[in-house]
């Protein structure tokens, strides 16, 4: 299975922080931000990968990564997103990267304790369709939120103000092949973007979707408040796996 890591955009929420550089470099403790979704895809076994960056500062991803030797990988593939056109848009770019092969998808912006090789595992025994990762969450109108019945996911909204579950999507998505025929056909949402909850909501209406519940800690890392609960959950992390001295 092929890798897309999602860091365009222009991380407006975080200004004046993404005024000279794109989101996704800045520091999350002792590693720029992209580093954490590049590793969760490594871990999982998925070593081709795609890095669709965007803005001023795309040639700073390849100066900063280069062909991933610090992640064990030979090479790292990358992709320029124009403008703003929301997360669809840019897994748009992955198209000719995918090959008809199935991917996973990870926003750049998404950082989890534990491992997503089990939802992979589980997404390949699946074999068409696809798999979103659902994470319990307190603050659920701030993200894509999943409606469950009967064990199936029965619909997405995205930021809804009153949401049907505590049940956030991650931003870690499993696709078929047929992805990019989905979200080929989206229309722009309120906010102006083509929305990767819309891709999943067409693989609901086939009745091909379905889920797995993320184990550990999540986070996004897209606000200042999101972005220092990154930090402080990843330090948190390191620190009791004894990667970093604490007393330093
Ligand atoms: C995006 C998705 C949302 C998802 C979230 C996870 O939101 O649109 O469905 O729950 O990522 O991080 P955004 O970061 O664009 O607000």
């Amino acid at each position: 299975m092929k890798g897309v890591v999602l860091a365009g955009g222009t991380g407006s929420r975080l200004a004046p922080l993404t005024k000279i550089t794109n989101k996704h470099l800045l520091p999350i403790y002792n590693k720029p931000m992209i580093y954490y979704p590049i590793q969760t895809l490594v871990d999982a076994g998925i070593n081709d990968i795609l890095i669709v960056t965007g803005g001023r500062n795309s040639g700073d991803f390849l100066r900063l990564l280069g062909n991933g030797k610090e992640f064990g990988l030979k090479h790292l593939n990358y992709t320029y997103q124009e403008g703003e056109g929301g997360i669809a848009d840019a897994l748009n770019l992955a198209e000719h990267f995918a090959d008809n092969q199935p991917i996973c998808v990870i926003l750049g912006d998404n950082i989890i304790e534990g491992s997503i090789r089990d939802a992979v595992t589980a997404f390949k025994q699946q074999g068409r369709g696809a798999r979103i990762l659902l994470k319990e969450v307190p603050d659920a109108e701030r993200f894509g939120v999943a409606e469950l019945r009967d064990g199936k996911c029965v619909g997405i909204e995205e930021k809804p103000a009153n949401p049907k579950s505590h049940y956030a999507v991650t931003g870690i998505y499993l696709y078929d092949e047929t992805v990019f025929d989905k979200s080929r056909v989206l229309k722009p949402s309120r906010r102006g973007e083509l929305e990767i909850t819309d891709v999943n909501n067409g693989y609901i209406r086939e009745g091909t979707l379905e889920y797995s519940f993320l184990d550990g800690w999540w986070t996004d890392a897209g606000t200042f408040d999101s972005l220092l609960r990154a930090t402080n959950l990843v330090a948190e992390t390191e620190k009791k796996r004894g990667n970093v001295n604490a007393t330093a």
